[in-house]
């Protein structure tokens, strides 16, 4: 599969939201978004700032605790994991997303134990985040229809 690589400073949580921002218009249920990057880069803010802008009022806290948890978008659930306290691909089939992912935008911190089951096609767009000189910066990835969106 074709991909874009991308990236992108982001001096200010405000930069964030912003990016947040124009992604929220492109995705739709199906969509896996996995959020790679170290403890505190900000995947769990930037999910946050996502979810707002799709519509979810509660509070997005981690999911690092809960594993999974459901959000209520305007017009889709969004689900968000934090799969780093996982141990085996068995445990990330075990939380029984596989059979949501079709219904609503899949959020995954820490995906590493997932990619392999993860269907390739929902693997649609990857956030980087690493902190560089006191900044972060996100590298995005980005396949099938959201190649158009960021050239
Ligand atoms: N540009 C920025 N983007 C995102 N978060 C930022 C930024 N600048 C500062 N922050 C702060 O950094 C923190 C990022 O924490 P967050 O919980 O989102 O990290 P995380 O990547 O989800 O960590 P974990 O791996 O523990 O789940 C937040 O407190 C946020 O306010
Ligand atoms: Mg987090």
């Amino acid at each position: 599969m074709e991909k874009l690589k991308k990236t992108y400073e982001l001096t200010s949580e405000q930069d964030t939201r912003d990016l947040a921002a124009s992604i929220a218009p492109l995705v739709k249920p199906g969509d896996v978004i996995c959020l790679w990057g170290g403890l505190g880069t900000g995947k769990t803010f930037f999910s946050g700032a996502l979810m707002q802008r799709l519509g979810v009022r509660e509070t997005v806290d981690s999911p690092s605790f809960v594993l999974m948890k459901e959000y209520h978008g305007e017009r889709f659930p969004i689900f968000h994991l934090d799969l780093y306290r996982l141990k085996s691909k068995a445990e990330f089939l075990d939380l029984g997303i596989t059979d949501l992912i079709e219904t609503g935008l899949t959020l995954i911190e820490w995906p590493q134990i997932a990619v392999d089951v993860l269907p390739k096609s929902f693997l649609a767009l990857s956030l980087h985040f690493c902190f560089e000189a006191g900044k972060r910066s996100v590298e995005l990835v980005a396949g099938d229809r959201f190649l158009d969106y960021f050239v």
